[in-house]
């Protein structure tokens, strides 16, 4: 796992938890427009009031995805882009995500703390 540098607004986070080249406004505008708030309660992002999956809220802080995975940046991003390929009977499906866009989406989670 690389160790990743801040980009501007995720500054808060713990640098564990900064994601290279990751844009926490890019991410939440990606999280709007993919709209993943169809499943997920996420503060910030209007309309995102979905009861399908976890509320976000606080993910920053959390230790683990989906309960059984680190939550790291570099699985984080692999987990919103393509949860199925980390686990493989989760009810998180496949968004249409590309890498920076993942980035953007881990950037923005990790500054919900
Ligand atoms: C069709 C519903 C659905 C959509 C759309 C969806 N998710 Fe999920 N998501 C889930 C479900 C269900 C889980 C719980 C998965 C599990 O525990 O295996 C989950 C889990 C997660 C988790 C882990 C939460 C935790 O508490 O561990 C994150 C982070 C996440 N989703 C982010 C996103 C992002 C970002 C998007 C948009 C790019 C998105 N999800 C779109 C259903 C969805």
């Amino acid at each position: 796992m690389p160790i990743v540098l801040a980009a501007c607004n995720d500054a808060d986070a713990p640098e564990e938890q900064r994601v290279l080249e990751g844009d926490a406004e890019a991410g939440r505008a990606a999280i709007a427009e993919v709209e993943c708030g169809v499943c997920h309660r996420i503060p910030g992002v209007a309309g995102a009031n979905g009861i399908v999956g976890p509320p976000l809220d606080s993910f920053g802080r959390r230790q683990l995805i989906a309960g059984v995975l680190p939550n790291r940046p570099g699985v984080l991003v692999r987990w919103v882009s393509d949860a199925p390929s980390l686990v493989p009977n989760t009810g998180m499906p496949q968004m249409p995500l590309d890498k920076k866009q993942a980035r953007d989406v881990a950037a923005y989670l990790y500054t919900l703390r």
